[in-house]
C-alpha cells in the first residue's frame, strides 16, 4: 500500500517536475485510518462513512477492503457506473444522492446525507477529507521524498480540491524553504477562492463549499482554468509528455508549464494526482466534448486580475500574496 500510495518523480523540462501519483488520495485515506486505528477511533464494529465522487472514495475503499473496515460512501450522480461497480466490488456501501441543494449544491446533499447516516450508525467514523487536519499531514511522505529526489524546490504547483495536498506539501517543503512558491489551480464557478459558486466540468478541483482544509495563507498565486483548457491540457500531458492523467493534472500541467517557461532558473514541482483510465468517455472523448458544446481553444497566456469577481470565461492568474479570503475579497492589494 504505501509504494503505490507514493508519487514518481518525472522530469517533464529542464525545469519542471512531475509528481506523478496513479491515485494521491490513497495517502490522506490510509493515514487518516491509520491515525483513526492507533487512537482508538475505530474498532471491528465501526462503520467508516465519507461523502466523495471520485478518488478519495477509491482510496478509502482500498484502505477499509485491506483492513476489514465497514465502509459507506455517500456520492453524486459524478460517480459514474465503472467507479461504482470498482468501489461495490472493493466491499463498499455507495448511496448516492439524487438532487442537488439549492444553496451549496450537491456537496451540501452529500453532507446532509453523511449526518442522516451518522445519527443511523452511532459506532462510526467519518474521515473528513474537508477539515480533518490528517488530510494534509498525509503529505509528509510525499514531500520528503520529492526534497530527497530534487534538493531545493522553489515553486509548487498543484490543483485545490481540499486543500489537503497543495498546503499538506508546502507547509513541509516550507520548513526547508520557507520562500517557496505556492501555486493553486482552480477552475471557474469554486468558491474556494472567492468566485460565486456555478456547475462546472471539471472534476475533482474546485468546491462549492468552502473547506475548512484550504489554508489560504499558504498560496503566492491563484489560476482559474476553465474546463475546455483544463481538457485539452490533460490531452497535451499524454501527447507531449506520454502521462496519461486525469483532468486536474492536465490544469496543473498547464499552469506548471507556463510558470516554469517564464522563470527557467527556478526548480518548479507540478502534483499530477491521478491516472487517465477513468476519464476515458469523458475528457478523452471527442464525442463526449462535442455533445458539451466543450472547445478545447486555450490562450497563450492567463489573464491577470487582482480580484475574484474579475475573473472572465477564461483562463485567469491572480496574486494572492498568502492572504486570507476575507483580505483578499474586501482588501487592497499588497504593493
Ligand atoms: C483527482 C483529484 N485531483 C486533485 C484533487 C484535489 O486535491 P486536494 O483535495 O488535496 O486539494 C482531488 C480531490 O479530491 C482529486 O480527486
Amino acid at each position: 500500500m504505501e509504494a503505490t500510495e507514493l508519487p514518481r518523480i518525472v522530469q517533464l523540462e529542464h525545469n519542471l517536475y512531475a509528481a506523478t501519483f496513479s491515485l494521491m488520495k490513497l495517502l490522506p485515506a490510509r493515514f487518516m485510518i491509520d491515525r483513526a486505528e492507533s487512537n482508538g477511533a475505530i474498532d471491528r464494529e465501526t462503520t467508516v462513512i465519507e461523502t466523495s465522487s471520485g478518488t478519495f472514495a477509491l482510496g478509502l475503499a482500498m484502505v477499509c477492503r485491506l483492513r476489514g473496515h465497514r465502509l459507506r460512501i455517500v456520492g453524486d450522480p459524478a460517480i459514474d457506473q465503472h467507479l461504482r461497480r470498482r468501489l461495490r466490488r472493493l466491499g463498499a456501501q455507495v448511496d448516492i444522492v439524487e438532487a442537488a441543494s439549492a444553496e451549496g449544491g450537491y456537496q451540501r446533499a452529500r453532507l446532509d446525507r453523511v449526518a442522516e447516516l451518522r445519527e443511523r450508525y452511532p459506532n462510526h467514523f467519518v474521515p473528513g477529507q474537508y477539515d480533518n487536519r490528517d488530510n494534509p499531514t498525509a503529505y509528509g511522505r510525499a514531500a520528503e521524498l520529492v526534497s530527497d529526489m530534487l534538493g531545493r524546490v522553489d515553486c509548487l504547483v498543484g490543483p485545490v480540491g481540499s486543500g489537503g495536498s497543495t498546503g499538506g506539501m508546502a507547509s513541509f517543503l516550507r520548513l526547508a524553504e520557507p520562500d517557496m512558491r505556492l501555486i493553486g489551480v482552480d477552475t471557474h464557478g469554486s468558491v474556494i477562492f472567492g468566485m460565486p459558486d456555478r456547475p462546472r466540468l471539471v472534476r475533482g478541483l474546485g468546491n462549492s463549499l468552502l473547506p475548512a482544509n484550504v489554508q489560504h495563507t499558504a498560496y503566492d498565486e491563484v489560476h482559474w482554468v476553465n474546463a475546455g483548457e483544463t481538457f485539452h491540457a490533460t490531452r497535451r500531458l499524454l501527447a507531449e509528455k506520454c502521462l496519461f492523467m486525469g483532468p486536474t493534472s492536465g490544469a496543473a500541467y498547464l499552469v506548471a508549464k507556463s510558470w516554469a517557461a517564464e522563470h527557467p532558473d527556478a526548480k518548479v514541482v507540478v502534483m499530477l494526482p491521478d491516472e487517465g483510465n477513468r476519464y476515458q468517455e469523458n475528457v478523452y472523448s471527442d464525442e463526449w466534448l462535442r455533445d458539451n458544446g466543450i472547445n478545447l481553444a486555450v490562450p497563450a497566456e492567463p489573464v491577470p486580475v487582482n480580484h475574484p469577481r474579475d475573473v472572465g470565461t477564461t483562463w485567469s492568474r491572480m496574486a494572492w500574496q498568502r492572504r486570507e479570503l476575507h483580505e483578499v475579497l474586501h482588501g487592497e492589494l499588497v504593493p
